[in-house]
Parts: C-alpha cells; sequence; structure tokens
C-alpha cells in the first residue's frame, strides 16, 4: 500500500478554554488533490498552520512523509510548498525579487518555469510590491509555490483575489502538479474549483471533519431533481420511498427530488408509465455543502 504523503488523525488544537479543532481525521496520497471546504471558522487554516509546524497541537497526529509535523518541521518543509489567502510581500521589494527570494529561501532555483509563469499569470515583476492589487499579490506566491520543487503542496484560500482568467491559469498548474504525482491539499470556498479539481473532499464544521469521500460518494448522501411527464397517471409517486417534494407543473410535468440511493425504483416506476420527457439534475457541491453549512440540518435527516 502507498503511504499518505499527509496523515492526520484524531487531529486537536485548543486556543486557553475555545477548541478550535476538535478531531480532525484525513489522509492524502500522492497524486491527490484533496478539497478541504467548510465555513468560516470552521478550522481549515487552523488545520493548515499547525501541519505547517507553526502551532503545536493540542491532541493526536499529524505527519507529512511519515514525519511529525511539529519535532521535524525543518525536514518537512524542504519538500513542502505553501500559499496562504492573505500574501504579505515586502513592501519595497518588486515582485520579481519576492519571487526569487521565496525560491531561494526554498532552496530552489528561478527556472525557465519561473518564466513561463509569470507569463501565463500575466504578472508585471517590475513593479514594487507596495502597488500590487490583492490579486497580484496571490499570483507572486502561486508562481514562487508553482516553480517550487516540493511533493506537498498546500493552498490556503488561494485564489480568492484572482480574475477567472488567471483561476483557470491557477487550475491548470494544479492538474499539473497532481499529474506529476504531487499531493495537493486545497482548501477553498470556490466550490466549482473544487468540484472540478479535486479527487476527495473532505467537509470540516466547528473544529470536525463531517465528511470526506470522492464527489461521487457524496452525492450519495443528497438528492437528485428530475423533471418528467409520462403519458400514464402516476398517482402512487408521491408514495414511492425515497421520493420528496412533488410538484405538479403547468404543463403537467413533474418536479420531484429524489433520494439517490432510490433513483433506480423511481426509474422502475416511471418506465412502466411511458416516459414523455426526463430531465434529471444530480446535485451540485453547492447543494451538499449547504446541507452541512446549515447547523440546523442533521447529516442523517429524512
Ligand atoms: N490564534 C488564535 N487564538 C484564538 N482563536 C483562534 C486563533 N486562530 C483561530 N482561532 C479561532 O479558531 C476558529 C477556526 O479559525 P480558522 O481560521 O481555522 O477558520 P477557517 O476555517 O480557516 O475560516 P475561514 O474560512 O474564514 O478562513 C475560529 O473560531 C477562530 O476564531
Ligand atoms: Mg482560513
Amino acid at each position: 500500500m502507498t503511504t499518505p504523503t499527509l496523515h492526520i488523525n484524531h487531529l486537536q488544537k485548543n486556543f486557553g478554554k475555545f477548541q478550535a479543532l476538535k478531531d480532525i481525521t484525513f489522509d492524502i496520497y500522492p497524486g491527490e488533490v484533496f478539497g478541504f471546504i467548510g465555513p468560516n471558522g470552521a478550522g481549515k487554516s487552523t488545520t493548515i498552520r499547525t501541519l505547517l509546524g507553526i502551532l503545536k497541537a493540542s491532541g493526536g497526529q499529524a505527519t507529512i512523509f511519515g514525519k511529525d509535523v511539529f519535532k521535524d518541521a525543518v525536514a518537512i518543509h524542504s519538500r513542502l510548498a505553501y500559499v496562504p489567502g492573505d500574501v504579505y510581500l515586502w513592501p519595497n521589494l518588486s515582485g520579481g525579487e519576492i519571487i526569487d527570494l521565496f525560491l531561494k529561501l526554498a532552496h530552489n532555483k528561478h527556472t525557465e518555469k519561473t518564466d513561463q509563469l509569470i507569463k501565463a499569470f500575466q504578472l508585471d515583476p517590475t513593479k514594487k510590491a507596495r502597488t500590487y492589487s490583492k490579486g497580484n499579490r496571490q499570483k507572486v506566491a502561486l508562481i514562487a509555490a508553482f516553480s517550487t520543487e516540493a511533493d506537498f503542496y498546500i493552498f490556503d484560500e488561494p485564489t480568492s483575489g484572482l480574475d477567472p482568467l488567471n483561476e483557470e491559469i491557477f487550475q491548470q498548474e494544479v492538474l499539473k502538479l497532481k499529474a506529476a504525482g504531487k499531493a495537493v491539499l486545497l482548501s477553498s470556498h470556490i466550490l466549482s474549483e473544487v468540484e472540478k479539481m479535486c479527487d476527495r473532499i473532505g467537509i470540516i464544521r466547528q473544529g470536525k471533519i463531517v465528511e470526506t469521500g470522492t464527489l461521487q460518494e457524496m452525492r450519495h448522501l443528497t438528492r437528485t431533481v428530475v423533471k418528467v411527464q409520462t403519458v400514464e397517471p402516476t398517482p402512487e409517486i408521491a408514495a414511492l420511498v425515497g421520493v420528496h417534494n412533488v410538484e405538479v407543473n403547468q404543463n403537467g410535468s413533474m418536479t420531484l427530488a429524489v433520494d439517490s440511493e432510490h433513483l433506480d425504483s423511481l426509474m422502475e416506476y416511471l418506465s412502466k408509465k411511458q416516459i414523455l420527457s426526463l430531465q434529471a439534475t444530480p446535485p451540485t457541491l453547492e447543494d451538499l455543502f449547504l446541507r452541512y453549512y446549515d447547523s440546523e440540518v442533521q447529516t442523517n435527516e429524512q
């Protein structure tokens, strides 16, 4: 079995009496992009800061490359690249100088790839950092990270200031890392980004991981919306197991929601009623997300 790049087991972090991390457990394997999502204040950045060895865990374990994140931070950092959401730069250095400084600190060099990235992200590296917008500051950190030869890349909301074109470049670069067998931890509020790139997702709420899995696996937890029109009437439909919110539309079609695990039996029923038209909309990550974000919702509700 492959060893995970990152292994987190029941990680906890207290700030005084406040327990910011109660129970964090997940692994990331080489060649995997892991999406780390959850509401504001859930504990994503605290988890990441613990992984970077900036904070000391109050309980549980976390290892990167099989090494303890706190005790072996120096060894780990030689194979790690990190981009925070709020990038602070030296105001009087130019973007280009800062990229080279970041690379030097990570024992890497400015290469052809660095130039390609500067071009792709359309950064003017000659300007002083104090003149940069938020998006430009993020680009500086991203260019340095992507041109660093690492085995594990951690991004904590790295694209919140990027425009759609640069967001696209970011996604392409992450997919290149994945293709090269690197492991990536991506904390993000941009669900389309997570949906497009991540192999597995972990949802964190109030310091606990409430769900991990592939998007496919998580979709089983939600409902598919079906719009259907049949020749024959379907009086029993609302009583079928797993069918909810049946509504009859003006044109005679029906809209309903079905638990993904009961889609089969619904289709079997409908096929006997001569289907005229059918449109099924799978749940989006957003539907999943809202379900977990709303603290009133129980995860095993009907
Ligand atoms: N140094 C600290 N001292 C005390 N409390 C802290 C500290 N750092 C974080 N917290 C608290 O821990 C909780 C988790 O914060 P964290 O920054 O990890 O959330 P997050 O998931 O990254 O949120 P966001 O999506 O807004 O970035 C919050 O309630 C925050 O107030
Ligand atoms: Mg954060």
